[in-house]
């Protein structure tokens, strides 16, 4: 399977990284950084220095440093570090060099060079897929599928991470996230409905320190400031897999339930980044905003045992 992969690294964007990597059937034909878990220039020297400390030769393309419309809402330092990978020996001084073209040349480009069978999987903001296809609409029709780490839907009671309603990547770019929700290519979104559904505890984390070789033993250190966050914040014993589920539905797309309809995000207001689907079929009198959208398929469930043992099996040495 071929894979560009858009980021904002971020710890939980490096374990997706290195998962995605790792799996042997996964071809990374590109990495495109946007601004997120930190702003641009960290994100993409991060973005360079992974590969080069996880043995990654896919080309790394630098993309937006703002959102399109809405002011940014600063960096993640508490969740990620200061350095974005957990305040380790950062900041990171690579000797690889970004790709020429900002990342959304890099996603037209790629997805014109391999018409119909490239999945691209954004686990950041969602800048770079909205200017790619302002750029070149007609690469709707060229992508295999395009899965996004971002929203959350309510199901179950599902609220932001955020605020009450809006999860970080769509609340960083609503109008993005608004732009790809809405266009004619077929996108699956893995919300938080199913990424807190997925818990990585302490001991897979010491499993992957113990068992995952030198990038298991790094991906261990860098996500120590990370599952601190998660134990302060939001009380849980390691942390929730966001980026890295993405990164799973896109290899294995059976472990997940899905559920189909028009998705549109609030771009303003109180209830700004919030993600809502009109379930396919239903027709209400006022629902003109999602009336005549595509349908969009919205992660429902997962099987989290089994995403777990995919993601330790495949990092395992
Ligand atoms: C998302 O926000 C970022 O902090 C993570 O990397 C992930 O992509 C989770 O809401
Ligand atoms: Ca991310």
């Amino acid at each position: 399977m071929k894979l560009l992969f858009d980021t904002d690294p971020g710890v939980d964007d490096a374990m997706a990284l290195l998962f995605l990597h790792r799996h042997p059937t996964a071809q990374l034909l590109g990495i495109t950084t946007v601004f997120g878990n930190a702003d641009i220039e960290v994100t993409t020297r991060n973005a360079l220095h992974l590969c080069e400390r996880f043995g990654i030769t896919a080309p790394v393309a630098r993309g937006a440093a703002l959102p399109l419309v809405r002011p940014p809402r600063g960096a993640a330092s508490e969740v990620h570090g200061d350095d974005g990978l957990g305040n380790l020996e950062g900041p990171w001084a690579g000797t690889r060099a970004p790709d020429a073209r900002p990342a959304h040349r890099f996603i037209v480009d790629t997805l014109r060079a391999h018409p119909g069978v490239v999945t691209l999987v954004a686990v950041g903001p969602l800048t770079n897929l909205a200017l790619a296809l302002a750029e070149d609409p007609a690469i709707t029709t060229l992508v295999r599928r395009v899965v996004v780490m971002g929203g959350a839907f309510g199901i179950g009671g599902q609220g932001g991470n955020v605020s009450p309603v809006a999860e970080a990547n769509i609340l960083s770019d609503p109008h993005a996230a608004d732009a790809v929700f809405t266009a004619p290519w077929p996108v699956t979104i893995v919300g938080l409905d199913v990424t807190h559904r997925v818990l990585m505890d302490h001991a897979c984390f010491e499993r992957l320190r113990d068992q995952g070789g030198a990038e298991g033993a790094f991906i261990w250190q860098a996500s120590r400031h990370y599952v601190g966050f998660y134990g302060r914040a939001v009380g849980v014993p390691g942390c929730y897999v966001h980026d890295a589920s993405a990164v799973a539905c896109a290899l294995r797309p059976d472990l997940f339930s899905l559920r189909a309809g028009p998705v549109r995000v609030v771009d303003q207001g109180l209830a700004i980044g919030q993600t809502i689907q009109r379930t396919a079929g239903r027709r209400y009198a006022h629902a003109a905003d999602w009336d005549d959208l595509p349908d969009q398929q919205v992660c429902a469930d997962v099987r989290a045992d089994e995403l777990l043992a995919l993601y330790e099996q495949t990092l395992r040495r």
